[in-house]
């Protein structure tokens, strides 16, 4: 059993989103059985879970105390994929869920208070040797802050290739326990989320951790803003 933390500092940058749609992605890609599992006390993901109609994927209710035993035992079920939706904080309890997981994925919206929020997951990850992926969410077409974005991103760790775009059906789709794709399999918003699972995969399917082992860890870290400057700044 692979276990995919979903995890990043900011409030409202997609973690849940996330963790519902790759969940329901990479079951119906053939990943599964896949499970669930909200650490966050605001309780969206296991609200989202109740709404939904469909089976899969499942839903772990456990404790962090437990956490470490219940993974166990869901690999021993079964279970082949455990995805693990997070609080926006920086806490002893995420990184138990880190320390616990494969791969973390840190969503981030492309605005500077995001992409400067990213730091404090970044290292947390490193000093557990969790190796990351950011995923850029809510990005506008277009917009020039994307690409800004995606080059101060990539300068410290892995860039997922699919960016997922602010369209309404992310959060539509979500109100009765649905997906985007579940709404509809022909749209962008679905397309984005079969390329993004699509390469989750690839990177869980790695047998190295870390970042060394992957040889992606950048020469050249500055740690003050991650990278991000925003283009009057840099002009001064
Ligand atoms: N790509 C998107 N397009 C449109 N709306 C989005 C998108 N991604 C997320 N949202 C909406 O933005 C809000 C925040 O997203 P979400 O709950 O996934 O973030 P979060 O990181 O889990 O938040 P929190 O930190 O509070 O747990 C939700 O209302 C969600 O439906
Ligand atoms: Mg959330």
């Amino acid at each position: 059993m692979k276990v995919i933390a979903v995890a990043s500092q900011k409030g409202g940058s997609g973690k849940t989103t996330l963790a519902g749609h790759l969940a329901v992605q990479a079951e119906a890609a053939g990943a599964g059985p896949v499970a669930l599992v909200d650490t966050d006390p605001q309780g969206s993901l296991s609200e989202w879970w109740n709404e939904r109609e469909a089976e899969t994927p499942l839903f772990a209710r456990t404790t962090i105390d437990k956490l470490q035993e219940d993974i166990r035992r869901m690999s021993q079920m079964g279970i082949k994929l455990l995805i693990i939706d997070t609080p926006p904080a920086i806490t002893e309890t995420i990184a138990n869920v880190i320390r616990l997981s494969d791969l973390l994925i840190i969503p981030t919206r492309p605005s500077p208070h995001d992409l400067r929020a990213v730091g404090a997951t970044v290292e947390l990850a490193e000093g557990l040797s969790t190796p990351l992926v950011f995923v850029v969410n809510g990005a506008t077409p277009r917009a020039k802050i994307t690409g800004e974005a995606a080059i101060a991103l990539s300068q410290h760790g892995t860039l997922a290739p699919s960016i997922l775009h602010q369209r309404v059906d992310f959060a539509a789709s979500m109100i009765d326990g649905r997906t985007v794709m579940e709404l509809n399999a022909s749209s962008r918003s679905a397309d984005e989320i079969v390329k993004l699972w699509d390469y989750v995969q690839t990177r869980i399917d790695r047998p190295t951790r870390g970042w060394h082992a992957n040889n992606e860890r950048p020469a050249q870290k500055p740690r003050q803003n991650y990278g991000y400057t925003p283009r009057e700044s840099a002009q001064a």
